[in-house]
């Protein structure tokens, strides 16, 4: 077995354990534990929970490694690998009392920060649909068992999915930019799971992504996840507040670049 598949096979592992520990929490019912960056940037108990338990199963199996998490921060390692992890992506969703929400874990290789490292394993779970999607770079990416493809053009334009950040001052700017967008678009969804969005290019289901101001964990696997799958990313603006992030199948890839430049 390759590198890249011994870290995909243990991500689904932990993944698994983790969303279930999510799921099992939400049903007993949710508590905000803090907030953000704004008042609407929540974190809940449950994410540090499930973060944590992600981070010990992975220093137990592979202590080398480092780690990155939306909720505990960075941590050393040797290995040249690190983990990027958001335990619960979808944190509204899950607060609220939606299943839309999953567990986001990455393995990359380089130094862990957006377009500067190399993507070797993603896994994304969605435990209320008990969907696990996974790519190892170079075997690609998977719904179950299902090898995934993204989309091809349609007649009808492109399913759109998008996010807005937490802070209503830049939501006006979003909107234009959802505007300029829309001459492509069929419909829009704003679902609000950034992996999950991620995860659907992957599968086909949506055609494009767009959003500003994601972080390293909200995207990681799920860049692998449709670069594995044929889709096209980007990444860039980086040194900008909000840096932008494109995901779509080929055919839109210019169009949609053009579109938010
Ligand atoms: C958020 C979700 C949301 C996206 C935000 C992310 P979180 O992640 O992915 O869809 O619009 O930009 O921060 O806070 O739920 O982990």
């Amino acid at each position: 077995m390759t590198l890249e598949l011994e870290l995909q096979a243990l991500a689904v592992d932990i993944a698994r354990e983790a969303g279930a520990l999510a799921a099992l929490r939400q049903a007993e019912g949710v508590q905000v534990a803090a907030t953000k960056s704004t008042s609407a940037d929540i974190v809940t108990a449950a994410d540090r929970e499930v973060e944590q338990l992600i981070r010990a199963r992975l220093a137990a199996a592979r202590p080398d490694d480092g780690f990155l998490g939306e909720e505990s921060g960075t941590g050393g390692g040797t290995s040249g690998i690190t983990w990027i992890v958001d335990p619960i992506d979808g944190t509204v969703n899950y607060a609220k009392g939606f299943a839309h929400y999953a567990v986001s874990i990455a393995a990359v290789t380089g130094v862990p920060r957006i377009n500067e490292w190399a993507a070797l394993a993603a896994v994304i779970y969605q435990p209320r649909l008990d969907e696990c999607f996974r790519a190892a770079k170079g075997h690609g990416a998977y719904l179950g068992d299902a090898k995934l493809s993204v989309s091809e053009e349609g007649a009808a334009g492109a399913l759109v999915a998008t996010g807005f950040g937490y802070d209503p001052a830049t939501h006006a700017g979003d909107l234009e930019a959802l505007g300029r967008v829309m001459k492509h678009a069929r419909d829009i969804r704003r679902m609000g799971s950034a992996a999950l969005d991620l995860a659907n290019i992957a599968a086909g289901r949506l055609d494009v992504y767009f959003e500003r101001g994601l972080h390293a964990w909200d995207m990681a696997a799920g860049f692998l996840l449709v670069e594995e799958a044929g889709g096209r990313t980007i990444a860039r603006d980086l040194a900008a507040d909000r840096p932008q992030f494109i995901a779509t199948n080929v055919d839109h890839f210019e169009r949609i670049v053009a579109a938010l430049n």
